[in-house]
């Protein structure tokens, strides 16, 4: 019996077999917010130009998991060669001061610098993500990270709010200068703390455990935590999100609670089911 701690959604009988909108139903007039089953090569195919403010893509990484179809499971050459296909079809969706953020394992992450730069996009940074939940192996180091590569269209004008996602770091020397305090501020705890620049080491993100209510079955599912981080850098708004191979759909679902528009694209009709779910909960 599972646990009642156990917060992991469910779908219900009747959400199980909902019907879903798909990528047939995109035209290059502006679609409407929403999750769509289908194919990212065909829905890339059909968005409207220059129409999305921020592209988050979180492909599989080619680890062999089980996402109902075999798409984590290519051949190096099929993967590369795919990966080349869909960032391609990019620049086209995307407005000419849109961000691009492409999620990937160690193993493909030289491969998506090089792949990304070729697309047409500026690269700004590589995020690493310390999760503090890994895959441990006998003969190697557990694996414990991903990387995030950060890309604009024009290195000169792109969305960055530095504000909304600066970090409060307890202040162990509260300085003081004439009496007062030199770069920090004394917290409601009576600890002193400063708000400081984030780093391209995210190791505050945990991911989803069966405890959190945003769990869902997905293997491979994003901390909303972590989404929230790169759509309130990098989008205002109102503004235009597109979350490719959204999955169980956190940065959709992170999209329509700040109040951005999103067009999520995911191959497995369960995982828009679960997405829809976590939707309608974000519009309760
Ligand atoms: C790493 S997971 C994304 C997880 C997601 N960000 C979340 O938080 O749940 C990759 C997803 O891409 C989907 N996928 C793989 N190939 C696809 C394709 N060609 N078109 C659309 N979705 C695809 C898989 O079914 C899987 O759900």
């Amino acid at each position: 019996m599972a646990s009642p701690l156990n917060r992991t959604l469910v779908l219900t009988e009747a959400e199980r077999t909902q019907s879903v909108h798909t990528v047939a139903e995109l035209t290059k007039r502006s679609p409407r917010s929403g999750v769509y089953a289908g194919d990212v090569l065909a829905a890339l195919e059909r968005l409207p130009s220059h129409s999305f403010d921020l592209i988050t893509a979180d492909p599989p990484y080619n680890y062999g998991l089980d996402f109902g179809n075999d798409s984590d499971r290519q051949s190096d050459r099929d993967y590369r060669a795919w990966a080349r296909a869909w960032l391609r079809l990019l620049w086209r969706v995307a407005t000419p001061t849109a961000s691009l953020y492409v999620c990937c394992g160690w193993e493909y992450s030289g491969f998506y610098q090089e792949a990304i730069a070729e697309a047409g996009f500026h690269l700004l940074n590589r995020i690493t993500w310390k999760r503090e939940k890994g895959r441990g192996a006998k003969k190697n180091w557990k694996q414990n990270m991903e990387d995030i590569w950060f890309a604009v269209c024009d290195k000169k004008h792109y969305t960055f709010n530095l504000e909304n996602v600066k970090l409060r770091k307890q202040v162990i020397a509260p300085y003081r200068e004439n009496g007062a305090p030199k770069d920090w501020r004394m917290g409601e705890d009576g600890k002193p703390f400063r708000m400081t620049h984030p780093s391209n080491i995210w190791s505050d993100l945990t991911v989803p455990f069966w405890s959190m209510p945003e769990n869902t079955p997905h293997p491979a599912q994003k901390p909303e935590a972590l989404a929230e981080r790169v759509l309130l850098a990098s989008t205002d708004r109102g503004d235009r999100v597109l979350d490719l191979f959204s999955g169980s759909g956190t940065f959709s679902v992170v999209a329509n609670r700040l109040g951005r528009k999103y067009i999520g694209i995911e191959m497995n009709e369960e995982y828009v089911r679960y997405a829809m779910k976590r939707l309608a909960m974000t519009e309760d």
